[in-house]
Protein backbone atom coordinates (compact mmCIF):
# COMPACT_ATOMS: atom_id res chain seq x y z
CA UNK A 1 0.00 0.00 0.00
CA UNK A 2 1.50 3.56 -0.90
CA UNK A 3 -0.11 6.75 -1.10
CA UNK A 4 -1.20 6.08 -4.84
CA UNK A 5 -3.49 4.06 -3.41
CA UNK A 6 -5.68 7.60 -3.18
CA UNK A 7 -6.14 7.44 -7.24
CA UNK A 8 -8.59 4.79 -7.09
CA UNK A 9 -11.16 6.16 -4.68
CA UNK A 10 -10.61 9.59 -5.86
CA UNK A 11 -11.15 8.11 -9.50
CA UNK A 12 -14.15 6.13 -8.33
CA UNK A 13 -15.86 9.13 -6.18
CA UNK A 14 -15.46 11.80 -9.33
CA UNK A 15 -17.29 9.04 -11.98
CA UNK A 16 -19.97 8.78 -9.50
CA UNK A 17 -20.48 11.97 -8.50
CA UNK A 18 -19.80 13.54 -12.19
CA UNK A 19 -21.48 11.02 -14.44
CA UNK A 20 -20.58 13.01 -17.21
CA UNK A 21 -16.89 13.12 -16.69
CA UNK A 22 -14.92 10.43 -18.20
CA UNK A 23 -12.43 9.42 -15.26
CA UNK A 24 -9.59 7.03 -16.79
CA UNK A 25 -7.57 5.68 -14.01
CA UNK A 26 -3.27 4.98 -15.26
CA UNK A 27 -1.19 3.01 -13.77
CA UNK A 28 2.06 0.96 -15.18
CA UNK A 29 1.32 -2.05 -12.83
CA UNK A 30 -0.69 -4.52 -14.69
CA UNK A 31 -1.80 -6.88 -11.91
CA UNK A 32 -3.32 -3.98 -9.82
CA UNK A 33 -5.14 -2.09 -12.58
CA UNK A 34 -6.38 -5.32 -13.39
CA UNK A 35 -8.03 -5.88 -9.84
CA UNK A 36 -9.35 -2.61 -10.17
CA UNK A 37 -11.01 -3.46 -13.47
CA UNK A 38 -12.44 -6.71 -11.57
CA UNK A 39 -13.84 -4.66 -9.05
CA UNK A 40 -11.45 -5.92 -6.24
CA UNK A 41 -8.88 -3.61 -5.58
CA UNK A 42 -6.43 -5.26 -3.41
CA UNK A 43 -6.61 -3.41 0.12
CA UNK A 44 -9.81 -2.71 2.66
CA UNK A 45 -11.69 0.17 2.86
CA UNK A 46 -15.50 0.54 4.00
CA UNK A 47 -17.46 1.98 1.06
CA UNK A 48 -15.07 1.66 -1.77
CA UNK A 49 -16.53 -1.90 -3.42
CA UNK A 50 -19.93 -0.34 -3.31
CA UNK A 51 -19.07 3.02 -4.95
CA UNK A 52 -17.33 1.01 -7.34
CA UNK A 53 -20.18 -1.48 -8.11
CA UNK A 54 -22.45 1.25 -8.77
CA UNK A 55 -20.38 2.88 -11.21
CA UNK A 56 -19.13 -0.57 -12.69
CA UNK A 57 -22.98 -1.49 -13.18
CA UNK A 58 -23.62 1.79 -15.49
CA UNK A 59 -24.47 0.23 -19.01
CA UNK A 60 -21.41 0.57 -21.79
CA UNK A 61 -21.96 4.03 -23.03
CA UNK A 62 -22.37 5.62 -19.50
CA UNK A 63 -19.93 3.97 -17.52
CA UNK A 64 -17.44 6.46 -17.52
CA UNK A 65 -14.81 4.91 -15.15
CA UNK A 66 -11.66 2.36 -16.89
CA UNK A 67 -8.31 1.50 -15.00
CA UNK A 68 -5.61 1.62 -17.83
CA UNK A 69 -2.00 0.78 -18.48
CA UNK A 70 -1.56 2.80 -21.58
CA UNK A 71 -0.61 5.47 -19.51
CA UNK A 72 0.54 8.09 -22.44
CA UNK A 73 -2.30 7.20 -24.09
CA UNK A 74 -4.56 8.66 -20.97
CA UNK A 75 -2.30 11.44 -20.57
CA UNK A 76 -3.03 12.29 -23.94
CA UNK A 77 -6.36 11.87 -23.95
CA UNK A 78 -6.74 14.30 -21.02
CA UNK A 79 -7.89 17.85 -19.88
CA UNK A 80 -7.07 17.38 -16.44
CA UNK A 81 -4.44 14.77 -14.97
CA UNK A 82 -4.42 14.33 -11.13
CA UNK A 83 -0.80 12.90 -10.03
CA UNK A 84 -0.98 10.48 -7.66
CA UNK A 85 2.22 8.75 -7.41
CA UNK A 86 4.57 7.61 -4.23
CA UNK A 87 6.35 10.02 -2.97
CA UNK A 88 8.41 7.88 0.13
CA UNK A 89 10.95 9.35 2.17
CA UNK A 90 14.11 9.29 0.91
CA UNK A 91 16.48 5.76 1.70
CA UNK A 92 19.84 7.42 -0.22
CA UNK A 93 21.69 10.50 -0.71
CA UNK A 94 21.09 14.10 0.36
CA UNK A 95 18.40 14.72 2.67
CA UNK A 96 18.37 10.98 3.31
CA UNK A 97 15.76 9.69 6.13
CA UNK A 98 14.03 13.08 6.05
CA UNK A 99 13.56 14.42 2.38
CA UNK A 100 10.71 13.08 -0.38
CA UNK A 101 11.95 10.67 -3.01
CA UNK A 102 10.43 13.06 -5.68
CA UNK A 103 12.01 10.72 -8.94
CA UNK A 104 8.74 9.16 -9.52
CA UNK A 105 6.59 12.43 -9.86
CA UNK A 106 9.54 13.77 -11.94
CA UNK A 107 9.16 10.54 -14.40
CA UNK A 108 5.48 11.19 -15.15
CA UNK A 109 6.24 14.71 -15.68
CA UNK A 110 8.54 13.87 -17.76
CA UNK A 111 6.08 11.24 -19.69
CA UNK A 112 3.27 14.11 -19.59
CA UNK A 113 5.85 16.58 -21.40
CA UNK A 114 6.42 14.00 -23.79
CA UNK A 115 3.23 13.20 -25.23
CA UNK A 116 0.85 15.99 -24.23
CA UNK A 117 0.17 18.64 -26.72
CA UNK A 118 -2.37 21.31 -26.26
CA UNK A 119 -3.68 22.62 -23.06
CA UNK A 120 -3.50 20.67 -19.36
CA UNK A 121 -4.33 21.15 -16.52
CA UNK A 122 -1.95 19.39 -13.92
CA UNK A 123 -3.23 18.41 -10.21
CA UNK A 124 -0.79 17.50 -7.71
CA UNK A 125 -2.70 14.92 -5.33
CA UNK A 126 0.48 13.34 -3.71
CA UNK A 127 1.69 15.24 -1.00
CA UNK A 128 5.18 16.19 -2.13
CA UNK A 129 7.58 19.06 -0.76
CA UNK A 130 6.87 22.97 -1.03
CA UNK A 131 7.84 24.42 -4.41
CA UNK A 132 6.91 21.65 -5.99
CA UNK A 133 4.37 22.78 -8.52
CA UNK A 134 7.19 25.84 -9.30
CA UNK A 135 9.26 22.48 -10.07
CA UNK A 136 6.73 20.97 -12.83
CA UNK A 137 5.96 24.11 -14.46
CA UNK A 138 9.35 24.57 -15.17
CA UNK A 139 10.35 20.97 -16.14
CA UNK A 140 7.42 21.14 -18.32
CA UNK A 141 7.47 24.14 -20.22
CA UNK A 142 11.33 22.94 -20.34
CA UNK A 143 10.43 19.54 -22.08
CA UNK A 144 7.59 19.91 -23.14
CA UNK A 145 6.32 20.21 -26.84
CA UNK A 146 5.86 24.14 -28.67
CA UNK A 147 2.42 22.76 -29.02
CA UNK A 148 2.05 22.47 -25.15
CA UNK A 149 0.56 24.80 -22.66
CA UNK A 150 0.46 23.40 -18.46
CA UNK A 151 -0.87 24.61 -15.71
CA UNK A 152 -0.29 23.08 -12.74
CA UNK A 153 -2.11 23.03 -9.53
CA UNK A 154 -1.90 21.93 -5.90
CA UNK A 155 -5.12 20.01 -4.60
CA UNK A 156 -3.83 18.26 -1.27
CA UNK A 157 -6.33 14.95 -0.30
CA UNK A 158 -7.09 15.02 3.56
CA UNK A 159 -8.82 11.87 3.73
CA UNK A 160 -7.69 9.12 6.23
CA UNK A 161 -8.00 5.43 5.60
CA UNK A 162 -10.65 3.88 6.87
CA UNK A 163 -13.13 6.65 6.50
CA UNK A 164 -11.82 7.36 2.78
CA UNK A 165 -15.41 7.47 1.03
CA UNK A 166 -16.70 9.27 3.31
CA UNK A 167 -13.90 12.24 3.35
CA UNK A 168 -14.31 12.22 0.10
CA UNK A 169 -17.64 12.72 -0.35
CA UNK A 170 -18.34 14.77 2.14
CA UNK A 171 -14.79 16.39 2.71
CA UNK A 172 -13.73 19.27 5.32
CA UNK A 173 -12.82 21.72 3.06
CA UNK A 174 -11.20 21.54 -0.65
CA UNK A 175 -7.69 23.23 -1.43
CA UNK A 176 -7.41 24.28 -4.34
CA UNK A 177 -3.45 26.31 -4.80
CA UNK A 178 -2.47 27.69 -8.08
CA UNK A 179 -0.23 30.72 -9.80
CA UNK A 180 -1.55 33.78 -8.94
CA UNK A 181 -1.81 35.08 -12.66
CA UNK A 182 -4.77 34.71 -14.99
CA UNK A 183 -4.10 31.49 -16.51
CA UNK A 184 -3.73 29.70 -12.82
CA UNK A 185 -6.82 31.36 -11.56
CA UNK A 186 -8.69 30.22 -14.79
CA UNK A 187 -7.37 26.27 -14.34
CA UNK A 188 -8.06 26.90 -10.44
CA UNK A 189 -11.95 27.79 -11.58
CA UNK A 190 -12.10 24.81 -13.64
CA UNK A 191 -11.27 22.33 -10.88
CA UNK A 192 -13.11 23.95 -8.57
CA UNK A 193 -16.36 23.63 -11.18
CA UNK A 194 -15.78 20.04 -10.83
CA UNK A 195 -15.40 19.93 -6.99
CA UNK A 196 -18.83 21.92 -6.81
CA UNK A 197 -20.52 18.94 -8.33
CA UNK A 198 -20.68 17.68 -4.93
CA UNK A 199 -18.87 20.19 -2.44
CA UNK A 200 -20.38 23.08 -1.14
CA UNK A 201 -18.91 26.19 -2.40
CA UNK A 202 -17.78 27.72 0.81
CA UNK A 203 -15.02 24.48 1.65
CA UNK A 204 -12.91 25.21 -1.14
CA UNK A 205 -10.59 27.24 -0.29
CA UNK A 206 -8.39 28.84 -2.91
CA UNK A 207 -4.43 30.33 -2.48
CA UNK A 208 -1.08 29.85 -3.98
CA UNK A 209 0.76 26.54 -4.53
CA UNK A 210 3.15 27.28 -1.73
CA UNK A 211 0.83 27.72 0.78
CA UNK A 212 -1.73 25.00 -0.41
CA UNK A 213 1.34 22.35 -0.57
CA UNK A 214 2.93 23.63 3.03
CA UNK A 215 -1.06 23.45 4.69
CA UNK A 216 -1.18 19.76 3.56
CA UNK A 217 2.26 18.68 5.63
CA UNK A 218 1.27 21.21 8.17
CA UNK A 219 -2.71 19.59 8.81
CA UNK A 220 -0.59 16.30 9.71
CA UNK A 221 1.72 17.50 11.07
CA UNK A 222 -0.31 19.22 13.61
CA UNK A 223 -2.60 15.92 13.98
CA UNK A 224 0.54 13.84 14.92
CA UNK A 225 1.94 16.58 17.70
CA UNK A 226 -1.93 16.52 19.14
CA UNK A 227 -2.10 12.49 19.53
CA UNK A 228 2.13 13.27 20.72
CA UNK A 229 0.93 15.30 23.35
CA UNK A 230 -1.37 13.38 24.73
CA UNK A 231 1.03 10.10 24.79
CA UNK A 232 3.73 12.93 26.49
CA UNK A 233 1.17 13.54 29.06
CA UNK A 234 0.08 9.53 29.28
CA UNK A 235 3.73 8.70 30.39
CA UNK A 236 3.48 11.35 33.25
CA UNK A 237 0.13 9.89 34.14
CA UNK A 238 1.72 6.41 33.95
CA UNK A 239 5.24 7.52 35.89
CA UNK A 240 2.88 8.76 38.85
CA UNK A 241 2.10 5.26 40.25
CA UNK A 242 -0.68 7.51 41.67
CA UNK A 243 -4.56 6.89 40.43
CA UNK A 244 -4.27 9.92 37.26
CA UNK A 245 -5.68 8.89 34.10
CA UNK A 246 -4.68 9.96 30.79
CA UNK A 247 -8.08 9.83 29.54
CA UNK A 248 -9.44 12.04 32.08
CA UNK A 249 -7.20 14.65 30.94
CA UNK A 250 -7.78 14.37 27.22
CA UNK A 251 -11.43 14.45 27.64
CA UNK A 252 -11.18 17.87 30.02
CA UNK A 253 -8.46 19.20 27.85
CA UNK A 254 -11.28 18.15 24.56
CA UNK A 255 -13.92 19.98 26.31
CA UNK A 256 -12.46 23.19 25.43
CA UNK A 257 -13.68 24.28 22.35
CA UNK A 258 -10.83 25.47 20.97
CA UNK A 259 -8.67 22.53 21.50
CA UNK A 260 -11.98 19.92 20.72
CA UNK A 261 -11.54 16.49 21.18
CA UNK A 262 -10.36 14.31 17.88
CA UNK A 263 -6.54 12.97 17.72
CA UNK A 264 -6.62 13.14 21.56
CA UNK A 265 -6.71 9.64 21.92
CA UNK A 266 -3.42 7.90 23.71
CA UNK A 267 -2.23 4.53 23.01
CA UNK A 268 0.57 3.21 21.44
CA UNK A 269 1.73 5.89 19.24
CA UNK A 270 0.55 6.59 15.41
CA UNK A 271 1.37 4.92 12.86
CA UNK A 272 0.55 5.35 8.86
CA UNK A 273 2.32 6.48 5.94
CA UNK A 274 1.44 9.86 6.35
CA UNK A 275 2.56 11.80 9.57
CA UNK A 276 5.85 10.45 9.74
CA UNK A 277 7.14 11.28 6.06
CA UNK A 278 5.00 14.58 6.01
CA UNK A 279 6.89 15.45 9.71
CA UNK A 280 9.94 14.52 8.23
CA UNK A 281 9.48 16.46 4.66
CA UNK A 282 8.94 19.64 7.27
CA UNK A 283 12.10 18.97 9.21
CA UNK A 284 13.58 19.18 6.19
CA UNK A 285 12.00 22.14 4.72
CA UNK A 286 13.14 23.99 7.59
CA UNK A 287 16.52 22.65 7.81
CA UNK A 288 16.76 23.73 4.58
CA UNK A 289 16.18 27.04 4.85
CA UNK A 290 18.33 27.49 8.22
CA UNK A 291 15.29 27.05 10.51
CA UNK A 292 17.02 24.89 13.15
CA UNK A 293 15.28 25.28 16.01
CA UNK A 294 11.72 24.55 13.94
CA UNK A 295 12.93 21.61 12.26
CA UNK A 296 14.29 20.33 16.27
CA UNK A 297 10.40 21.37 17.43
CA UNK A 298 8.61 19.24 14.86
CA UNK A 299 11.26 16.61 15.20
CA UNK A 300 10.44 16.02 18.31
CA UNK A 301 6.85 14.65 17.58
CA UNK A 302 8.23 12.21 15.56
CA UNK A 303 10.49 11.40 18.57
CA UNK A 304 8.02 11.35 21.56
CA UNK A 305 6.08 8.87 18.82
CA UNK A 306 8.83 6.74 19.04
CA UNK A 307 9.70 6.54 22.71
CA UNK A 308 6.16 5.93 23.39
CA UNK A 309 6.00 2.39 21.21
CA UNK A 310 9.18 1.86 23.16
CA UNK A 311 7.46 2.94 26.48
CA UNK A 312 5.00 0.69 26.32
CA UNK A 313 7.03 -2.33 25.29
CA UNK A 314 9.19 -1.65 28.45
CA UNK A 315 6.12 -1.88 30.11
CA UNK A 316 4.81 -4.90 29.49
CA UNK A 317 8.64 -6.47 30.42
CA UNK A 318 8.09 -5.06 33.68
CA UNK A 319 4.59 -6.10 34.25
CA UNK A 320 5.94 -9.81 33.40
CA UNK A 321 8.75 -10.10 35.80
CA UNK A 322 10.78 -8.57 33.29
CA UNK A 323 11.29 -11.75 30.68
CA UNK A 324 9.12 -12.52 28.47
CA UNK A 325 11.71 -14.90 26.60
CA UNK A 326 9.66 -18.19 26.08
CA UNK A 327 6.64 -16.82 27.00
CA UNK A 328 3.32 -17.04 24.73
CA UNK A 329 2.45 -13.42 24.08
CA UNK A 330 -0.59 -12.84 21.50
CA UNK A 331 -1.12 -9.58 19.84
CA UNK A 332 -4.75 -8.52 18.41
CA UNK A 333 -4.53 -5.86 15.55
CA UNK A 334 -1.46 -5.47 13.46
CA UNK A 335 -3.28 -3.31 10.88
CA UNK A 336 -1.83 0.66 11.77
CA UNK A 337 -5.04 1.75 12.46
CA UNK A 338 -8.43 0.00 12.45
CA UNK A 339 -10.88 -0.06 9.25
CA UNK A 340 -8.27 -0.89 7.25
CA UNK A 341 -5.35 -3.24 5.94
CA UNK A 342 -2.23 -0.83 5.93
CA UNK A 343 0.60 -2.01 8.21
CA UNK A 344 2.55 1.11 6.92
CA UNK A 345 4.55 2.34 9.93
CA UNK A 346 2.08 0.26 12.40
CA UNK A 347 3.13 0.36 15.70
CA UNK A 348 2.04 -3.01 16.26
CA UNK A 349 5.51 -3.81 14.21
CA UNK A 350 7.55 -2.36 17.14
CA UNK A 351 5.56 -4.04 19.45
CA UNK A 352 5.72 -7.67 17.82
CA UNK A 353 9.03 -6.97 16.96
CA UNK A 354 10.18 -6.00 20.16
CA UNK A 355 8.69 -9.02 21.63
CA UNK A 356 10.37 -11.60 19.09
CA UNK A 357 13.38 -10.15 20.00
CA UNK A 358 13.36 -10.56 23.64
CA UNK A 359 12.59 -14.09 23.20
CA UNK A 360 8.41 -14.52 23.36
CA UNK A 361 6.47 -16.42 21.35
CA UNK A 362 3.86 -14.22 19.72
CA UNK A 363 0.95 -15.12 17.77
CA UNK A 364 -1.01 -12.16 15.72
CA UNK A 365 -4.29 -12.09 14.34
CA UNK A 366 -5.61 -9.24 12.56
CA UNK A 367 -9.09 -9.38 10.53
CA UNK A 368 -7.60 -7.48 7.09
CA UNK A 369 -3.83 -7.69 7.06
CA UNK A 370 -2.92 -10.87 4.80
CA UNK A 371 -0.02 -13.43 6.20
CA UNK A 372 2.28 -12.47 4.07
CA UNK A 373 1.88 -8.71 4.82
CA UNK A 374 2.54 -8.76 8.38
CA UNK A 375 5.46 -11.04 7.68
CA UNK A 376 6.63 -8.57 5.50
CA UNK A 377 6.50 -5.70 7.48
CA UNK A 378 8.09 -7.12 10.25
CA UNK A 379 11.81 -7.09 8.13
CA UNK A 380 14.64 -8.30 9.16
CA UNK A 381 13.53 -9.99 12.33
CA UNK A 382 13.75 -13.78 13.52
CA UNK A 383 10.44 -15.19 12.35
CA UNK A 384 10.62 -18.44 14.15
CA UNK A 385 8.66 -17.79 16.99
CA UNK A 386 5.98 -15.70 15.05
CA UNK A 387 2.65 -17.64 14.77
CA UNK A 388 -0.06 -15.84 12.50
CA UNK A 389 -3.26 -16.60 13.42
CA UNK A 390 -7.15 -16.97 11.69
CA UNK A 391 -9.03 -16.36 15.02
CA UNK A 392 -8.46 -13.78 18.32
CA UNK A 393 -9.71 -17.20 20.27
CA UNK A 394 -6.48 -19.18 18.36
CA UNK A 395 -4.09 -16.22 19.04
CA UNK A 396 -5.28 -16.01 22.57
CA UNK A 397 -5.39 -19.88 23.42
CA UNK A 398 -2.26 -20.63 26.16
CA UNK A 399 -1.25 -17.23 26.50
CA UNK A 400 0.17 -15.72 29.16
CA UNK A 401 -0.51 -12.03 28.00
CA UNK A 402 -2.81 -10.18 24.91
CA UNK A 403 -1.72 -6.91 23.58
CA UNK A 404 -4.02 -5.15 22.16
CA UNK A 405 -2.33 -3.31 18.93
CA UNK A 406 -5.24 -1.75 16.74
CA UNK A 407 -8.36 -0.52 18.13
CA UNK A 408 -11.29 -3.15 15.55
CA UNK A 409 -14.66 -2.41 17.09
CA UNK A 410 -14.55 -6.45 17.34
CA UNK A 411 -12.18 -6.92 20.05
CA UNK A 412 -14.17 -4.33 22.19
CA UNK A 413 -15.68 -5.73 25.27
CA UNK A 414 -19.36 -4.80 26.48
CA UNK A 415 -19.45 -2.47 29.06
CA UNK A 416 -19.67 -3.46 32.61
CA UNK A 417 -22.85 -2.46 33.01
CA UNK A 418 -24.41 -4.53 30.13
CA UNK A 419 -23.09 -7.78 31.17
CA UNK A 420 -24.36 -9.09 34.29
CA UNK A 421 -20.74 -10.89 36.47
CA UNK A 422 -21.21 -13.02 39.07
CA UNK A 423 -18.09 -14.44 40.71
CA UNK A 424 -16.54 -14.32 36.84
CA UNK A 425 -19.28 -15.91 35.73
CA UNK A 426 -20.79 -13.69 32.75
CA UNK A 427 -24.50 -13.50 31.46
CA UNK A 428 -23.80 -11.54 28.27
CA UNK A 429 -25.89 -8.29 27.29
CA UNK A 430 -28.61 -9.32 24.40
CA UNK A 431 -25.88 -7.61 21.60
CA UNK A 432 -23.00 -9.89 22.85
CA UNK A 433 -22.25 -11.43 19.70
CA UNK A 434 -20.72 -8.26 18.35
CA UNK A 435 -18.37 -8.49 21.22
CA UNK A 436 -15.11 -10.25 21.76
CA UNK A 437 -15.94 -13.32 23.88
CA UNK A 438 -13.53 -11.95 26.22
CA UNK A 439 -14.35 -14.64 29.14
CA UNK A 440 -13.59 -17.60 26.48
CA UNK A 441 -10.22 -15.72 26.31
CA UNK A 442 -9.36 -15.30 29.45
CA UNK A 443 -10.47 -18.67 30.26
CA UNK A 444 -7.84 -20.22 27.80
CA UNK A 445 -4.88 -17.97 29.17
CA UNK A 446 -2.16 -18.92 31.68
CA UNK A 447 -1.92 -17.41 35.20
CA UNK A 448 -1.42 -14.62 35.62
CA UNK A 449 -2.88 -13.25 32.95
CA UNK A 450 -2.72 -9.92 31.16
CA UNK A 451 -4.31 -7.78 28.61
CA UNK A 452 -1.86 -4.82 28.08
CA UNK A 453 -4.17 -2.04 25.48
CA UNK A 454 -2.43 -0.12 23.22
CA UNK A 455 -5.51 1.48 22.30
CA UNK A 456 -7.39 2.16 25.37
CA UNK A 457 -10.39 0.28 23.84
CA UNK A 458 -11.52 -1.94 26.40
CA UNK A 459 -13.62 -1.95 29.61
CA UNK A 460 -10.51 -2.61 32.25
CA UNK A 461 -13.49 -2.92 35.41
CA UNK A 462 -15.11 -5.63 33.28
CA UNK A 463 -11.27 -7.71 32.36
CA UNK A 464 -10.03 -7.13 36.13
CA UNK A 465 -13.60 -9.26 37.45
CA UNK A 466 -12.96 -11.84 34.72
CA UNK A 467 -9.83 -12.14 36.67
CA UNK A 468 -6.70 -10.56 34.35
CA UNK A 469 -4.38 -8.27 35.57
CA UNK A 470 -5.27 -5.19 33.10
CA UNK A 471 -2.68 -2.53 31.79
CA UNK A 472 -4.02 0.53 29.66
CA UNK A 473 -1.84 3.33 28.50
CA UNK A 474 -1.90 6.14 30.71
CA UNK A 475 -2.98 5.00 33.93
CA UNK A 476 -1.05 3.05 36.33
CA UNK A 477 -2.47 0.02 38.20
CA UNK A 478 -1.18 -0.83 41.66
CA UNK A 479 0.27 -4.05 41.20
CA UNK A 480 1.87 -2.84 38.01
CA UNK A 481 3.81 0.51 40.22
CA UNK A 482 4.31 -2.22 42.77
CA UNK A 483 5.93 -4.62 40.19
CA UNK A 484 7.85 -1.53 38.85
CA UNK A 485 9.33 -1.06 42.18
CA UNK A 486 10.14 -4.68 43.36
CA UNK A 487 12.10 -5.25 40.08
CA UNK A 488 13.84 -1.85 39.88
CA UNK A 489 12.78 -1.50 36.29
C1 LIG B 1 -3.97 11.02 8.10
C2 LIG B 1 -4.81 12.29 8.25
O1 LIG B 1 -5.75 12.11 9.32
C3 LIG B 1 -5.57 12.61 6.96
O2 LIG B 1 -6.24 13.85 7.09
C4 LIG B 1 -4.55 12.71 5.81
O3 LIG B 1 -5.20 12.99 4.57
C5 LIG B 1 -3.82 11.39 5.71
O4 LIG B 1 -3.11 11.15 6.94
C6 LIG B 1 -2.84 11.48 4.54
O5 LIG B 1 -2.01 12.38 4.50
O6 LIG B 1 -2.95 10.67 3.60
P1 LIG B 1 -4.45 8.42 8.28
O7 LIG B 1 -2.97 8.28 8.38
O8 LIG B 1 -5.17 7.57 7.29
O9 LIG B 1 -4.86 9.93 7.93
O10 LIG B 1 -5.10 8.08 9.70
P2 LIG B 1 -5.46 8.88 11.04
O11 LIG B 1 -6.87 8.60 11.34
O12 LIG B 1 -5.04 10.28 11.00
O13 LIG B 1 -4.60 8.07 12.13
C7 LIG B 1 -3.18 8.09 12.11
C8 LIG B 1 -2.64 7.34 13.31
O14 LIG B 1 -2.92 8.03 14.52
C9 LIG B 1 -3.22 5.93 13.51
O15 LIG B 1 -2.19 5.04 13.88
C10 LIG B 1 -4.21 6.10 14.64
O16 LIG B 1 -4.43 4.91 15.37
C11 LIG B 1 -3.50 7.14 15.48
N1 LIG B 1 -4.40 7.94 16.35
C12 LIG B 1 -5.41 8.66 15.80
C13 LIG B 1 -4.16 7.97 17.72
O17 LIG B 1 -3.23 7.32 18.24
N2 LIG B 1 -4.96 8.76 18.51
C14 LIG B 1 -5.99 9.50 17.99
O18 LIG B 1 -6.69 10.20 18.76
C15 LIG B 1 -6.21 9.45 16.60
Amino acid sequence: MYRGWICGPLGAVIAHQCPKIHVVVADLNESRIQAWENGTPSFYEPGLNEVLSIVRRRPAPERNLEFVTDVEAAIQQADLIFLCVDTPTKSFGAGQGCAADLSNIQRVARTIAQVSRGEKIIVEKSTIPCGTADMLQDLLSTCGSPDAQFEILSNPEFLAEGTAMENLMLPSRVLIGSAQTERGRRAADELASLYETWVPRDAILRMDTWSSELAKIAANAMLAQRISSINSLSAICEATGASANVDSVSAACGRDPRIGPAMLQGGIGWGGGCFQKDILDLVYIARSLHLDDVAAYWESVVTMNEAQQTRFLQRILACMYGSVTGRPIAVLGFAFKENTSDTKNSPAIAVVRGLLEEGAKVSVYDPKVPSNEIELALGAVDLTHLQICRSPYEACCLADAVVLATGWSQFRTPSIDSAQLDDGILTPPLEMSNFLDWSRILNTMQRPKYVFDGRNLLDGAFLTRLGCRYVRVGSASAWDAGRRRSVGL
